[in-house]
């Protein structure tokens, strides 16, 4: 139901070329043949559809090495692959911008500034320059496709320029929207910003621009008054005028594909969990506790651990009995902080299964190994306890699939008070202050000894808000509010 034609801009593309690995050494890459990643974020999988039907057009880092070998001579390409249903436009980065622009402003500057680390922000003095000259070649690629009534629709902290340069060349008519998926520091934290004003000058550029929570919201415009104070802030109507133009901010706290993740749980059965405790030496009579997260110091890991050793502390009775299963994805492995927070994580669980283990037994069962969604459903769905203790966390995605997953309605979730997702669901999960070891462990004591009927009563409440906040309905939300803005962009015209 988008009204325009459609232009998503995001960094990570919804499909990847890659040469396939002969395994000979061979890097003749003409003999070699090519395959398609398939979306994988939970992002780029829900608006892949969207995009599909609206035959739009989806602008974003080519960084397959097969990419540009499939592309034509403007590095579009049709996708999904053999359907053609929208056109891929791919950026080329050379590997500086990518070191500078993704590695650099974007990792190491506005994810840290945005989660509060601010000791961890490492401004080099190249990034803000590459930053700027990535988000000029998406402002400039957009506006070759846009068009009388066009909708941009940018995604994420990756674009904080390119809004303003996006509205400076396209027709009035284009609507130019933002969802910003990570939180909003507070105007204190907000100052450590380099080119703090120019960050915030190119947002203005939106003619909408969307966060999860009200609260980055509000923190957003409390930045917008203290640091450009020539703008005018309406904070009844979510407006700021500045330079002529109107921005809306608005919060639209994002959802799961939650059919899918009833689907896809349902249609496993307790075998594929059987084989997962094979796989891993998990004796078959253990509670499980889970933890998904991106190898990332927002998500709290060793705060996690921490609290586990606490638990097992406390509660002799559950060694041998409870085992904790942590999936890790390794992201961002170029930047040093990642990987000494990848060696930390590592060397907690390993000590921490040294103190308590026994020959049959781990406390934690740690992974990096790429879990097959199948798998991943079966955990969601037999866990008897999902921990998410973000120190930060936008939204978190992964506490909702596993509450669209636990099709038998009998887990118990225990959700940091610190990520997005607590604002829609906190009353009903168990809350706990990630930096608290104890009282997280009292909170998994509880988890553990919970009545049947109050777990059920609970998943239950989760699930009703999960499923009537899916992803469909964030779309919807969003897109009644580019229709919003649109309308009142054609009156004014
Ligand atoms: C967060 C960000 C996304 C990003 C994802 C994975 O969820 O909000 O924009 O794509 O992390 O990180 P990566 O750096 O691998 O794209």
């Amino acid at each position: 139901n988008c009204p325009g034609s459609l232009i998503v801009v995001s960094n990570r593309q919804p499909y990847r070329h890659e040469y396939e690995s002969d395994g000979d050494g061979d890097d003749d890459e003409r003999d070699r043949s090519i395959t398609v990643d398939e979306p994988a974020g939970g992002l780029t999988a829900g608006l892949d559809p969207v995009v599909q039907e609206a035959n739009g057009t989806w602008i974003a880092w080519g960084d397959g090495d097969a990419d540009f070998a499939v592309a034509d001579d403007d590095h579009c390409v049709e996708v999904p692959p053999d359907e053609g249903a929208y056109t891929l436009r791919r950026i080329d980065l050379s590997e500086e911008a990518v070191e500078s622009y993704y590695y650099g402003f974007s990792n190491r500057v506005l994810w840290p500034l945005c989660h509060g680390f601010t000791d961890l922000i490492n401004h080099r003095s190249n990034d803000f320059d590459w930053y700027r000259t990535v988000n000029e070649r998406f402002a400039d690629a957009v506006v070759e496709h846009a068009a009388d009534d066009s909708i941009v629709w940018l995604q994420d902290y990756h674009f904080a320029l390119a809004p303003r340069l996006i509205r400076q060349s396209v027709p009035a008519s284009t609507t130019v929207a933002q969802f910003w998926h990570i939180p909003w520091p507070s105007p204190e934290t907000f100052q450590q910003c380099p080119a703090a004003g120019h960050v915030l000058e190119g947002l203005l550029g939106n003619d909408l621009l969307g966060f999860h929570v009200d609260w980055y919201a509000t923190e957003f415009l409390d930045c917008v008054e203290q640091y450009l104070p020539s703008a005018s802030v309406d904070r009844r109507e979510g407006t700021v005028r500045y330079d002529g133009h109107t921005t809306r901010v608005v919060a639209t706290p994002m959802g799961v594909d939650a059919d899918k993740y009833d689907r896809d749980a349902r249609a496993v059965d307790r075998s594929q969990l059987t084989d997962i405790r094979t796989e891993y030496g998990i004796p078959d009579d253990t509670v499980l506790g889970l933890g998904v997260d991106r190898l990332d110091y927002a998500k709290g890991i060793p705060e996690r651990f921490a609290a586990l050793e606490r638990f097992f502390e406390r509660n002799p009775d559950w060694r041998g009995e409870f085992t904790f299963v942590q999936k890790s994805t390794p992201s961002r492995t170029d930047i040093p902080t990642y990987q000494r927070y990848g060696e930390h994580v590592r060397s907690e669980a390993d000590r921490i299964n040294c103190r308590f283990g026994t020959d049959d037994w781990q406390p934690i069962v740690y992974t990096e190994d790429y879990v097959e969604h199948e798998a991943l459903c079966a955990l969601y769905r037999y866990a008897d306890v999902m921990v998410v203790s973000s120190l930060a966390d936008g939204m978190n995605l992964v506490a909702q699939e596993y509450v669209a997953a636990n099709v038998d309605g009998d887990g118990t979730l225990l959700l940091s008070d610190r990520a997005g997702a607590h604002e829609r669901l906190g009353p009903h999960a168990l809350t706990i202050d990630p930096t608290d070891a104890d009282g997280t462990a009292a909170q998994l004591e509880r988890a553990l000894s919970m009545p049947i009927h109050e777990r059920r009563q609970r998943m239950q409440t989760l699930r009703t808000r999960v499923f009537d906040h899916d992803l469909e309905a964030w779309m919807d939300t969003q897109f009644d509010w580019i229709r919003h803005v649109h309308g009142e962009q054609s009156t004014a015209t």
